[in-house]
């Protein structure tokens, strides 16, 4: 179901999508034998590739796709997959994408270093070709991306978040890249500011979208489905926008009540009470609805695009992003 959705929106770009993972996995072949043990893992899985579609997308709505936009796609690529392998150390996650995460397999010690690996692969891979315009956005991103990372660590030590803070963390560690993968496409394509900056805009607010509805997924995911448990994000003490909405609402003694459960979350039945509370606070109901604010304002942002079939699939990514369950 998800893969068809998104097979239809990547339509317009299906044989530069083909090309994008022939290159990708050239990119990653390396004469260390266990970093290709590693690889040919991480390549067996599959994940999304929202972002090197959103690359293609707006490198063609921007003019046209071309070497530097396979570039920009397998620097956007590779950096995501090394924040994903970290992110599990980070997270304690034993799966991703349904099989079980490099930490779970290979130890964090391989796993921190891989992600490196794969971090400078893709910085390389600009250096090399001199395409110091992505570098410039990149590595802007890239520090964005674990403050964003490390501001949340620092709220779940203390647990105490409010939705300025939830929206500027994930604004750094995911909008940040999406937005950026659509800079990447505009630069690769052109030099029309206001195309740049209109793509620029329409990442960071799916961005912001599409991390909500992860944080959603948390709460009321299909089981398993994710590879992940319900209740993940509070289990490790990350209060996200349906429980800060939760808690909002909650009188003194039950916010004491909720904080406590939270700190003991490490227990199954007190998870699922949180789980529990999230679902029947309505916080779910709110955090769809600011979900699809950041949806229109993407939207908005298409406005200076004639009608096309890229610009349909730029739309449709919109609604995919808010609608899928995985
Ligand atoms: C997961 O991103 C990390 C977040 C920003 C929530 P994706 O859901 O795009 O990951 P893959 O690449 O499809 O697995
Ligand atoms: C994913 O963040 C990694 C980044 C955005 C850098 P999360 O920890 O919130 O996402 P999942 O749910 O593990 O993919
Ligand atoms: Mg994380
Ligand atoms: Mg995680």
């Amino acid at each position: 179901m998800i893969a068809d959705k998104l097979t239809k929106i990547s339509k317009p770009i299906e044989n530069e999508l083909k090309q994008f993972s022939l290159l990708f996995r050239e990119t990653m072949k390396t004469k260390v034998a266990l970093v290709n043990l590693i690889t040919s893992y991480i390549l067996k899985q599959k994940g999304k590739k929202i972002r090197p579609t959103l690359v293609l997308l707006s490198a063609k709505i921007a003019g046209k796709v071309n070497e530097r936009s396979y570039r920009g796609a397998i620097l956007v690529e590779l950096l995501h997959t090394a924040t994903l392998v970290h992110d599990d150390v980070v997270d304690s996650s034993e799966e991703r994408r349904g099989f079980p995460s490099i930490n779970a397999v290979w130890k964090n010690k391989v796993a921190v270093l891989i992600g490196d690996y794969l971090l400078s692969r893709g910085l390389l891979l600009s250096v090399d070709n001199n395409d110091t315009d992505f570098l410039q956005v990149m590595t802007r991103t890239v520090k964005r991306m674990s403050e964003g990372e490390l501001l949340q660590i620092s709220k779940t030590r203390k647990l105490n978040i409010d939705e300025e803070t939830y929206f500027r963390i994930i604004s750094d560690k995911t909008a940040s890249l999406l937005s950026t993968c659509c800079e990447i496409g505009a630069l690769s394509a052109g030099d029309d500011l206001k195309i740049r900056n209109s793509l620029k805009n329409y990442g960071e607010n799916l961005g912001i979208a599409f991390q909500i509805k992860d944080d959603i997924l948390d709460f009321n995911g299909k089981n398993g489905f994710l590879g992940k448990p319900l209740g993940g994000d509070v289990k490790e003490k990350k209060i996200t926008l349906p429980l800060i909405y939760a808690l909002n609402k909650s009188d003194k003694a039950e916010r004491k009540k909720i904080i406590h459960l939270i700190k003991n979350g490490k227990k199954k039945e007190n998870l699922k009470k949180v789980v529990d509370i999230v679902n029947f606070s309505g916080g779910i109901e709110y955090a769809e609805k600011v979900a699809n604010d950041y949806i229109n304002r993407a939207k908005n942002e298409l406005a200076i695009f004639p009608d096309s079939e890229i610009k349909k699939s730029l739309n449709d990514l919109l609604d995919f992003v808010v609608n899928r369950t995985k």
